[in-house]
């Protein structure tokens, strides 16, 4: 038995070894190619990505000595510079699945970890940096072992979001003054937001609200998010916690909504916050200096300026005072309304200005936010 296994294991290996006849290469490939399919209808379940796997493999594929894993040939340039530690499908929506990917930017310096979401491959959901230990770089090392760096935010958006509370005067640049303040996060992705303002300020009491059970456990398992008295994740449906909360007559001083659907057209915020009745009680849960700070983002360049018009529109009716960023790099379009009108919108546009500035330059954020400004609408 174990003779013919390894036999058969020759015959197999034959495929790949270039001095052999090409017809008998061909025909142990054609055998493996068989024994793949047979393997596959016998657990089915997984009959796509395996087929995946090992057709990656043995078309062109290699074997990534430092990690045990795939990675494409064709693309050995990218493939020297990207890791990828886990692919999973959401338990809650089957057809949303993500992987973990860490990328070894060459020119910078820097290794980061980047949450892609299928479907949406050129854009990533998510992306943190990782902190590089003394003496190690990302080819000698396992950087699954790295910590992550919470202080770096990668992204225009991510970065003008957390700016906003600090620009409308809801926070405070004076930490001292942030102590008991309360924040109100819809959407987890990869915690980059919380997780920055769980840092620079520790005072204020943050929950986060995720739909998904699996994006919390991968941002627990990847990207480094706590669990403390000062920042909780809740995995439940944010509408029904604003709704339930509101009830309550619970209130918050900043709310983040980040919540994103599929939909290609217009993916943030989800259908389900497009809603009168929702952005009634995300008001009624403000403090009276309070603010909401909403991330917008479509995708057809066609109707993409009627469809965030369109959002911004919905929350002019609820909120006296909406303010629209306006990023250099990136599609997203932060919003940040307030529930209070303004004396002198004029006065008060240019000291968001000023403190805008100086938000981005005391969290280390200028240099990723280039020249994003904010502007009334
Ligand atoms: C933060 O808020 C949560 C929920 O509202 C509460 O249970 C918790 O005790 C608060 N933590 C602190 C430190 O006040
Ligand atoms: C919330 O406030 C309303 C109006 O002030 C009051 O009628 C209601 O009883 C309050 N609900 C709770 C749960 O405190």
């Amino acid at each position: 038995m174990l003779l013919r296994l390894r036999s058969l294991r020759r015959f197999l290996l034959g495929a790949f070894q270039s001095r052999l006849p090409f017809e008998q290469r061909l025909r142990s490939g054609l055998c493996i190619f068989l024994l793949v399919i047979i393997f596959n209808l016998l657990v089915s379940p997984i009959f796509c990505s395996t087929t995946n796997i090992i057709y990656n493999w043995y078309f062109g594929y290699v074997l990534d000595e430092n990690y045990g894993r795939l990675a494409p040939e064709s693309t050995i340039e990218e493939n020297r510079n990207h890791v990828v530690h886990e692919t999973i499908c959401s338990k809650l929506f089957p057809d949303s699945c993500f992987s973990v990917v860490d990328v070894f930017d060459e020119k910078k310096n820097e290794v980061n970890r980047a949450l892609l979401v299928k479907g949406f491959d050129s854009e990533y959901d998510t992306m943190v940096r990782l902190r590089k230990p003394n003496g190690l770089d990302f080819r000698n090392s396992d950087t699954r072992t790295w910590k992550i760096d919470h202080r770096a935010i990668t992204s225009q958006y991510i970065a003008a979001m957390i700016a906003a509370p600090f620009m409308v005067g809801t926070l405070s640049l004076d930490n001292s003054m942030n102590v008991r303040k309360t924040m109100l996060n819809i959407g987890l992705g990869g915690g980059s937001l919380d997780m920055f303002f769980h840092i620079i300020a520790p005072g204020v009491n943050i929950t986060v609200v995720e739909l998904d059970p699996t994006m919390v456990e991968l941002a627990q398992r990847w990207f480094g998010i706590v669990e403390n008295a000062h920042r909780r994740t809740v995995v439940g449906d944010g509408i029904k916690v604003i709704e339930k909360t509101a009830r309550e007559n619970h209130t918050y001083d900043v709310i983040v909504v980040d919540a994103c659907d599929l939909s290609h057209n217009l993916p943030c915020p989800a259908a389900g916050f497009r809603d009168e009745n929702v952005i009634v009680n995300i008001k009624k849960l403000l403090t009276p200096m309070g603010c909401v700070v909403v991330n917008l983002l479509a995708l057809e360049s066609e109707t993409m300026e009627k469809e965030t018009d369109s959002v911004v529109e919905l929350l002019k009716s609820h909120f006296p005072v909406c303010v629209k960023a306006w990023l250099p790099d990136e599609l997203n379009i932060p919003v940040v309304c307030l529930p209070y009108a303004l004396e002198n919108s004029d006065i008060s546009l240019l000291l968001y200005r000023k403190r805008f500035e100086m938000a981005s330059a005391q969290f280390g954020l200028n240099v990723v936010l280039k020249n994003a400004i904010f502007r009334g609408v």
